[in-house]
């Protein structure tokens, strides 16, 4: 897949998956599905470093998971996150750490909201960087929004929502992903945009779904969201193979002599 395949595929009316992933692993897991494109989401804060929201995230954990999915999965198209602020500070600052972000190895970038940040994503696109938006529950204004709450339930934010999407595609954005807004706001968003819209809790009726990986696979023993579906009983299947390694080693029954020297 290439930035090219994103406008194909919503043209072709083909469904575009997409999931998260923060390491060398899962990336070559990944590399060998039919997944079609990795996003190295700030949620690595929350999935893998135990923070509460997204806000903790920096361009250096950022550029340490990019680093490593880039190595683990060279055949797919792989977007980086910026995370909180680090394109709050100025055209300058942004493009440094936009430039940092492709070194690394991403072929696209994605940032939350439009408004504001119209000018920069404008101008991170002519520099021939391609940005995927991110519109509704954009978990780094969690504090702004007093939670993670769904977002575009009345007429006046779905119709503010619907313009920042256009504004989107106007500013160049080759994508949108849409986060907990009501199924059919989604639908509306995805009809009255040429670019393809991506969701997570936006119902059925968008251009493409992404999951975090562990949620997909049920490796968080956490509350799951209502539009979460699990495809894995990861988090038992994990914790019974290591009580089976457990039991062996107290047991005596791991290794045997054919698996010594
Ligand atoms: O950081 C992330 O994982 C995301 C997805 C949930 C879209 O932004």
């Amino acid at each position: 897949m290439n930035i090219l395949d994103f406008q194909k595929m919503k043209n072709m009316n083909q469904k575009i998956s997409m999931v998260t992933c923060y390491d060398y692993w899962s990336a070559q897991v990944l590399n060998s599905s039919y997944i079609d494109c990795i996003l190295v989401g700030d949620s690595a804060a929350m999935v893998i470093h135990g923070y509460k929201t997204t806000v903790p995230a920096t361009v250096n954990m950022m550029l340490f998971h990019l680093k490593a999915v880039t190595k683990g999965a060279p055949n797919k198209f792989i977007i980086g996150d910026l995370p909180f602020c680090s394109y709050r500070k100025g055209l300058s600052k942004t493009m440094g750490t936009v430039d940092e972000m492709m070194k690394a190895g991403a072929h696209a970038i994605k940032l939350e909201g439009a408004d504001d940040n119209l000018k920069i994503i404008h101008h991170i696109v002519k520099s021939g960087i391609p940005v995927m938006g991110h519109l509704g529950l954009t978990p780094q204004s969690v504090h702004a929004f007093g939670g993670f709450k769904v977002q575009g339930k009345d007429e006046s934010s779905a119709s503010k929502i619907i313009e920042q999407a256009k504004s989107l595609e106007e500013a160049g954005c080759f994508a949108i992903v849409l986060e907990c807004i009501p199924y059919l706001l989604a639908q509306t968003i995805t009809e009255s945009l040429t670019i393809p819209t991506i969701g997570i809790g936006a119902g059925p009726y968008t251009s493409g779904q992404v999951l975090v990986f562990q949620d997909l696979l049920g490796l968080q023993n956490e509350k799951r969201p209502k539009f979460l579906k699990t495809y894995l009983d990861g988090f038992n299947l994990v914790k019974s193979s290591l009580n089976r390694f457990n039991d062996e080693v107290k047991n005596n029954t791991f290794p045997i002599i054919e698996q010594s020297y």
